[in-house]
């Protein structure tokens, strides 16, 4: 049985948890969200860097066995440090537009995420190896990760938000999106009250945790157990809104493992 850390800029990374929970029950787990300092994305690159490997040295002195890096702008500007300082699995979680362009029928492809992550050499690097037939309309969600982070991922003023950000994927017709970000699964709802239902939308979540599947196969530690499962929520910021959020937002049985929340005094 291993002791998975997963970690976020804040409640996005429950997106992967949910699935994690769902693939690997029988391991246990520390999620930690940075809600405190959330959003990253519209932070400096040396910022998101140096908190994102704090953070995972938190983790890893936890005594985890693999850290999940669930957060695609921390994993564009930090994975290659922390795979380098930490030695054990990191899995990082990139916007999926290799499936986006293989999927995509018509060519245009939609991507939203971070500002961070579009301006990032990882994600650059990625899109340059794929085909330039296909067409990738690249839009920044500023705004709404604060948004998801206050519980408001289905109110008027967050539809309307995602309205202006989706305006040009639209316009462009795209008929894939790809969620670029770990908070944008949770507005899959909104998303589909906009595009309707015929426009694929990407999540790599799956991918992540199968990928996290085989790492801890590689290390023995396929085999879990059933019994004193652990699941510790820890929030720089409220731990309480943490753990409400995570019961709201993950559709997962959480009830094999005992659950406690912790506030994250700062840490450096
Ligand atoms: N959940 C994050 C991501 O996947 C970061 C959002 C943010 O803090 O801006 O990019």
């Amino acid at each position: 049985m291993a002791l998975i850390g997963v970690f976020d800029s804040g409640v996005g990374g429950l997106s992967i948890l949910d699935e994690a929970l769902r693939q690997l029950p029988e391991h246990n787990y520390i999620y930690l969200a940075d809600s405190a300092y959330a959003p990253y994305g519209e932070r400096s690159s040396d910022w998101i860097a140096a908190r994102s490997l704090t953070l995972c040295r938190h983790l890893f002195k936890q005594g985890c066995d693999a850290i999940v890096v669930a957060c695609n702008t921390a994993t564009a500007e930090a994975i290659a440090q922390i795979r380098n300082e930490l030695a054990i699995p990191v899995i990082g979680v990139e916007p999926g537009i290799k499936p986006a362009a293989m999927q995509s029928q018509n060519g245009v492809v939609g991507v939203l995420a971070t500002e961070a992550t579009l301006k990032s050499d990882k994600f650059n690097a990625l899109l340059a190896t794929l085909p330039s037939n296909c067409q990738f309309i690249k839009q920044a969600g500023a705004g709404l990760v604060p948004l998801i982070e206050a519980g408001d991922a289905n109110s008027e003023e967050t539809l309307e938000l995602l309205a202006q950000h989706l305006e040009a994927i639209q316009d462009a017709g795209a008929d894939t999106l790809v969620l670029g970000c770990t908070h944008y699964p949770f507005l899959r709802k909104a998303i589909r009250k906009l595009l309707g239902e015929s426009v694929t939308l990407i999540d790599t979540s799956e991918a992540v945790v199968r990928q996290l599947k085989r790492q801890l196969e590689a290390k023995s530690f396929a085999q879990g157990s059933h019994q004193n499962l652990e699941l510790t929520f820890i929030s720089s910021k409220d731990e309480r809104s943490l753990l409400d959020m995570a019961n709201d937002l993950m559709l997962s049985d959480m009830s094999s493992h005992h659950i406690q929340s912790k506030l994250l005094s700062d840490i450096s």
